[in-house]
């Protein structure tokens, strides 16, 4: 090409910039401006350093003074964090990146949390959290702390990933690992996907929830593999329109409604979907829990298909006993469980009971559908008796192959 040409080309090119403005946002949009942590004064590798400020800095610019779209960039490295609050509402142009190619670690002194959050993004609309990085929440130097299991009014230990009040999230790639309580928590959010995450934590973790959503609408979570100490993915009060799809979970307690009805003011829960998900040496798998409950509520609209167990002890559970100590007792539940579907479940338990269906007897269960349940039992007790079992499930319908035979 001659002088002539590439002369010719950019005088073009300058006069379609101008002709046509959107191609300008379009080609901002491909290349956001990048708000790298490190020019903000944060160090990597550096045992001491609190890269909090730092971050929070690059946030502030990237989030409220850019008027191109922006993008804040944690790069290679190992980079020390306390708390830190990733606050909008941004004015910069929709939607904000944070992308996290290094390591973020947690501090390991539970009292720098005030408040149960680690990383907290809060009231920004349009926010992206990408990047092959990992949040290491160094758990293990707090587990111990946890007494959750005996103590009801616990303290709660920070969450490696908070979203509050946060719409149109896209989340992908990430990795968390260790987190101290639960490693996503999202409350008050709509509109959020998540796919190809990474969750990790030993099977003895307490509380480590992969994630737990509450009082939020329009969640899909897809494609991400889940090994944690709890909850590979629990869904909490005022929870509406949950999409769960190719995820893989264990060790783990399975993926959960619930638990429900803990506080007087917990709202009901609808439209739940779990699909095509397999579930390895978990304790649960398909799991509805309420506990008896101070006022009343509903779960209604939940259905858990094409799922795989794989050496799960309880593979299918309603309980609504939940946190009752006199789990023997029938379920005087104020909460109402209606429109539930367990379809296509097939593999191995380790447990004499396969499908256990407990519901209130104030409030029996109303339309469970159980279809196409073929599980069989792969566990070492000499007690080979393999059942369902029912308690005030009325109509309940059981369809197709179902393995164990079905309680009526
Ligand atoms: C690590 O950070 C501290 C401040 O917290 C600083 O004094 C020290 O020089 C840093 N070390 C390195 C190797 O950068
Ligand atoms: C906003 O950004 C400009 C540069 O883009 C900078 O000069 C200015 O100091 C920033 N304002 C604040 C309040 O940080
Ligand atoms: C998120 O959406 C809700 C309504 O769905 C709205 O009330 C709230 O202000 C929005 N938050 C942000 C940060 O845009
Ligand atoms: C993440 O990607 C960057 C390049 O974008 C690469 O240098 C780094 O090694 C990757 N990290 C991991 C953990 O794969
Ligand atoms: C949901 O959020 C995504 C990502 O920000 C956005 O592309 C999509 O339009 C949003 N959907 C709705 C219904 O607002
Ligand atoms: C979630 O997935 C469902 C079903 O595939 C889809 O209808 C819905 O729009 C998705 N919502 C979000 C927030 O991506
Ligand atoms: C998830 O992350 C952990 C910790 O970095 C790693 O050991 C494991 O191989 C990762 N799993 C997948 C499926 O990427
Ligand atoms: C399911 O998730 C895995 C990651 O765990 C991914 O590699 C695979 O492509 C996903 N499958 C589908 C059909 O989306
Ligand atoms: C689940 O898998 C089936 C069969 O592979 C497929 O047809 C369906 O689209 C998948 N559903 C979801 C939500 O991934
Ligand atoms: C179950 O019974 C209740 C009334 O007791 C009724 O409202 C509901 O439609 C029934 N559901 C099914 C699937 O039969
Ligand atoms: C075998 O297990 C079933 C179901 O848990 C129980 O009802 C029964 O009592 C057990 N039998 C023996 C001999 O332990």
């Amino acid at each position: 090409m001659g002088t002539k040409a590439i002369f010719f080309l950019c005088i073009t090119c300058l006069f379609c910039g101008l002709a046509y403005p959107h191609r300008q946002l379009l080609q901002d949009a491909a290349a956001p401006t990048i708000f790298d942590v490190t020019t903000f004064g944060a160090l990597s590798n550096n045992d001491t350093f609190d890269n909090a400020q730092p971050f929070m800095q690059a946030w502030i610019q990237a989030c409220k003074n850019s008027t191109t779209p922006a993008k804040v960039l944690i790069p290679n490295g190992v980079f020390l964090t306390g708390p830190t609050v990733f606050g909008g509402p941004c004015t910069s142009p929709k939607p904000i990146i944070l992308e996290v190619v290094g390591t973020i670690k947690a501090t390991t002194d539970p009292s720098e949390y005030v408040s149960p959050e680690w990383v907290a993004f809060e009231d920004i609309d349009g926010l992206v959290v990408t990047g092959n990085g990992t949040f290491d929440g160094q758990g293990s130097s707090v587990w111990q702390y946890n007494d959750c299991r005996t103590n009801p009014n616990c303290v709660n230990l920070p969450s490696s990933l908070q979203f509050s009040r946060v719409n149109n999230t896209i989340v992908k790639d990430i990795t968390s690992l260790n987190s101290k309580q639960f490693h996503y928590h999202l409350h008050k959010c709509y509109n959020f996907s998540a796919w190809n995450l990474n969750i990790t934590a030993p099977k003895n973790s307490p509380n480590t929830d992969g994630m737990h959503v509450g009082s939020s609408d329009e969640v899909n979570v897809t494609s991400s593999v889940i090994g944690t100490g709890d909850d590979c993915i629990s869904i909490g009060q005022g929870t509406t329109n949950v999409y769960i799809s190719n995820i893989t979970c264990g060790p783990g307690h399975g993926i959960s409604v619930g638990s429900l009805g803990k506080r007087p003011l917990d709202k009901s829960v609808s439209g739940i979907s779990v699909k095509n998900c397999t579930f390895i040496g978990t304790t649960n798998g398909a799991r509805i829990k309420t506990y008896i409950g101070k006022s009343p509520g509903e779960a209604k609209g939940i259905v858990y298909e094409g799922l795989i167990m794989d050496n799960v002890q309880n593979p299918i559970v309603i309980d609504q006993s939940y946190g009752s100590k006199k789990v023997r007792q029938a379920s005087v539940s104020l909460w109402k469980i209606s429109d539930v579907h367990f379809r296509g479940i097939k593999g191995t338990t380790v447990s004499n009971v396969a499908l256990s269906l407990q519901c209130s007897v104030v409030n029996p269960c109303q339309g469970v559908e159980v279809a196409d349940v073929d599980l069989s039992f792969s566990g070492t007790q000499r007690n080979t008796t393999f059942v369902s079992s029912c308690a005030n499930t009325p109509n309940a319908t059981f369809t197709g192959t179902i393995n164990p035979p079905p309680c009526l």
